[in-house]
C-alpha cells in the first residue's frame, strides 16, 4: 500500500515508471473511444474517492477518467456536501473512506490535512494539490517534455511568476531528474527555501541547478521549457501590489526569444489570459498546453498502478 503525496513518494527510478508506462499506456489506447477500458482492465473492480475542497476541471474529470479506463469507477466528494464540511475530522473520514473504497485522492489547502489522511487511511492516497504541492500535474508536465524531445537530465526549465505549489514540484522534479530550473520570481515572491535547498543538495555533483533570478531574460535564457501559473492560486489574496510585482515576469514573445528556437511553453491550465501569458504564446506554435491537459489522464493512470503496486521496474520489484 503506497501513497502519492509527492514525487519523492516514488522516488526518481519510481517516477521514471511511472513515466514509462503512461507512455506506454497511451500509445495502447491511441485512437480509441475515451471510455474504453485498458485491454487489460487492472483496476477492475477498484473504486477512487475523490475529495475536492477546492475547484477543478482537469484533475476532477481526469481521475474519473483515468480510474474507468483502468477498469474502475470513482466517487466525488465535495467538502461542502459532506461531513468534513461540517467539522468532521480528516482522521475519521480517512478510518470511514477506507472501508468503502480502494483508494483516496484529495485537493485541499492544507498540506497537514493530506498526511493526516495517508496517516489514518488504509489505502492509498495521492496529493490532487495541496497549496504546497501538485506532484500530479508536475507528472504530467514530465510526461509532456518527454514527448517533446527533451531529455531531462541537463536540460534547463525556466519558471516565470510566483513561487507556488505547482513551482514546489518542478524543483522537486529538478533533484530528481538531474534538471536546472531559472527561476523567475519578483522578491516577496521566492518559493519555500526548503525546495531549493534540496533539489540543489541532490544536483551537487552535477552542472544543473536551481537558481532564483529577479531578471525574468536571466531565468528564461536558453531554456528548453518555459513554465508559468496563475499569479495568484486558489485562496490566495489577489492584491494590486502583487499583480503590479508579477507584470515584468509575463511569458511574452519577447521573452520567449530567450529560450531556445525550440522551447517547449507549458501552463498547467487554467489560465488567466493576457496576464502570466499573452494570447500569442498560450496559442503559438511552442505550446503544448493542451497536450499538457491530456497527459494528466496518462500519467494518473500510472499514478494509480503505481500506488497498487503495478508497475514493474519501479525500483521495489
Ligand atoms: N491544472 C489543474 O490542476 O487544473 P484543475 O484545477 O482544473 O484541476
Ligand atoms: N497554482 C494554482 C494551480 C491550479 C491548478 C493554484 O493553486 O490555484
Amino acid at each position: 500500500m503506497r501513497h502519492f503525496l509527492d514525487l519523492s513518494s516514488a522516488g526518481s527510478e519510481g517516477m521514471a515508471a511511472i513515466l514509462a508506462e503512461a507512455l506506454d499506456r497511451k500509445q495502447a489506447r491511441a485512437g480509441w473511444p475515451k471510455g474504453k477500458v485498458d485491454a487489460d482492465r487492472p483496476l477492475d473492480g477498484r473504486v477512487l474517492a475523490m475529495i475536492f475542497e477546492k475547484s477543478s476541471t482537469r484533475t476532477r474529470v481526469s481521475f474519473d477518467m483515468a480510474i474507468r479506463q483502468l477498469g474502475g469507477s470513482s466517487i466525488i466528494l465535495d467538502s461542502g456536501t459532506t461531513q468534513l464540511g461540517r467539522g468532521e475530522t480528516i482522521a475519521d473520514t480517512a478510518r470511514v473512506l477506507s472501508r468503502y473504497v480502494d483508494a483516496i485522492m484529495i485537493r485541499t489547502d492544507d498540506p497537514a490535512k493530506l498526511d493526516e489522511l495517508a496517516r489514518h487511511a488504509t489505502v492509498p492516497v495521492i496529493n490532487g494539490l495541496t497549496d504546497r504541492s501538485h506532484p500530479c500535474q508536475i507528472a504530467a508536465d514530465l510526461l509532456t517534455a518527454i514527448e517533446k524531445g527533451v531529455q531531462l537530465p541537463g536540460s534547463k526549465w525556466a519558471w516565470l511568476g510566483d513561487g507556488n505549489n505547482v513551482l514546489h514540484s518542478i524543483v522537486e522534479a529538478a533533484g530528481m531528474f538531474q534538471f536546472s530550473v531559472g527561476i523567475g520570481c519578483p522578491e516577496g515572491y521566492d518559493p519555500e527555501d526548503s525546495f531549493v535547498r534540496e533539489a540543489n543538495a541532490r544536483l551537487a555533483r552535477s552542472n544543473a541547478r536551481v537558481t532564483i533570478e529577479r531578471d525574468p531574460v536571466r531565468a528564461a535564457a536558453d531554456a528548453d521549457v518555459v513554465v508559468t501559473d496563475t499569479w495568484v492560486s486558489m485562496g490566495q489574496p489577489n492584491s494590486a501590489d502583487k499583480i503590479a510585482a508579477m507584470t515584468p515576469y509575463q511569458v511574452n514573445a519577447a521573452l520567449m526569444t530567450h529560450a531556445k528556437p525550440a522551447a517547449t511553453f507549458l501552463h498547467c491550465l487554467p489560465a488567466h489570459r493576457g496576464e502570466e501569458a499573452t494570447d500569442e504564446i498560450l496559442d503559438g506554435n511552442q505550446s503544448a498546453i493542451w497536450e499538457e491537459a491530456e497527459n494528466r489522464l496518462h500519467a494518473q493512470k500510472a499514478i494509480l498502478l503505481w500506488c497498487f503496486g503495478l508497475i514493474h521496474n519501479d525500483g521495489t520489484n
